[in-house]
């Protein structure tokens, strides 16, 4: 089996590491744009399998598409992050026509492919290319809500002492800032709800930081994060190669679940060979329903940006 990971920056080449250590598949092909730099890091990469014991094989390319070809999965990094004085529709222009460009890129050599789309704005750059590329939907994955379940977790261990495997936790709805649902009183600590053991007031600082905690990483680091990043793009990689069929928040096109539709968001699937194959309709209470219906607003409007300058 073959992957590709293309953008060979911070993300990428963490979510490539990733899956080559997991030895989800025998050839991994790294693809940036940038002259080098995905040779580079993959040659990085494969000087650790001596240490590390892995046996698959990885091989950076620069823009050369013919070598992804028969890819049965590609997780897509590129774009850039926002710059100084950039508005929204420059950055998502950028990263739209990157994004579009790499995926009808990509489809050419392997048009059986499955994308998990990684590049930010996340659950508009998964829109684009399911509507770009006409792929079925359950082939394009939107990876955010992942990482935002595993950062929930990571602040519910903390609170709790708990150990983050023994909770299960899940945010749906947008992947950002103000967008995302961290749903606590669908938390659980090896089965009981969460809710017994935390005040409201925890409860609602537990929410808050989950909600910042891309920005909080940020503001330390300097720029936006890449190891839980990494990691959460190989999970979800990993449950389709391996037909794993887990629960994972992935943006998914809606078709009516959650009183949705033509717009995708993040909400729990069952990832498998297929894609993703089943979504989970959680039954919501008014207040969450209210956060639901507001980030999908904030998605829409977004995503209609696309139509306005031209991409979609
Ligand atoms: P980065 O700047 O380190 O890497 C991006 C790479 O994309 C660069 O190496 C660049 O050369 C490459 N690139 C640009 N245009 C390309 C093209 N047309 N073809 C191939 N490669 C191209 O950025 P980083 O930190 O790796 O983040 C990547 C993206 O992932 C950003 O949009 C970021 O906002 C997003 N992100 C999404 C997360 C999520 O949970 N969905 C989490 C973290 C980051």
């Amino acid at each position: 089996m073959k992957i590709t990971v293309v953008g060979a920056g911070a993300v990428g080449a963490t979510t490539a590491d990733n899956i080559v250590r997991k030895e989800l598949a025998e050839e991994v092909i790294l693809l940036d744009i940038k002259e080098g730099l995905a040779e580079g890091k993959a040659q990085d990469i494969s000087q650790t399998a001596a240490l590390l014991g892995f046996d698959s094989k990885i091989t950076g390319v620069t823009n050369d598409y013919s070598q992804t070809a028969g890819s049965a999965v590609a997780v897509i990094t590129s774009g850039i992050p926002r710059k100084p004085g950039m508005t929204r529709e420059e950055l998502i222009g950028t990263n739209a026509n990157i994004v579009r460009n790499v995926a009808e890129n990509l489809l050419k050599h392997s048009p059986d492919i499955i994308l998990v789309v990684v590049s930010n704005p996340m659950d508009t750059m998964t829109y684009l290319a399911l509507k770009a590329t006409g792929l079925t939907k359950n082939r394009i994955i939107g990876m955010g809500g992942t990482l935002d379940s595993s950062r929930f977790r990571y602040q519910l261990s903390l609170r709790l002492n708990a150990s983050p495997a023994d909770l299960n936790a899940i945010v749906i709805g947008g992947h950002g800032d103000t967008t995302m649902i961290p749903l606590i009183k669908h938390a659980t600590w090896n089965s009981i709800p969460v809710t017994q053991y935390l005040s409201a007031e925890e409860q609602q600082q537990i929410v808050a930081d989950t909600m910042v905690g891309g920005a909080t990483l940020t503001k330390l680091i300097g720029t936006s994060a890449w190891y839980a990043p990494g990691a959460s793009g190989a999970a979800v990689v990993e449950s389709i190669v391996r037909d794993q069929k887990k629960l994972f928040t992935a943006s998914v096109y809606l078709e009516g679940e959650y009183g949705q539709q033509d717009i995708n968001l993040g909400v729990p699937v069952v990832l498998g060979r297929n894609g993703w194959e089943r979504i989970l309709d959680l039954p919501l209470d008014d207040e969450e329903k209210a956060a639901f219906a507001k980030s999908t607003e904030a998605v829409r409007n977004m995503n209609n940006v696309l139509k306005e300058i031209g991409v979609l």
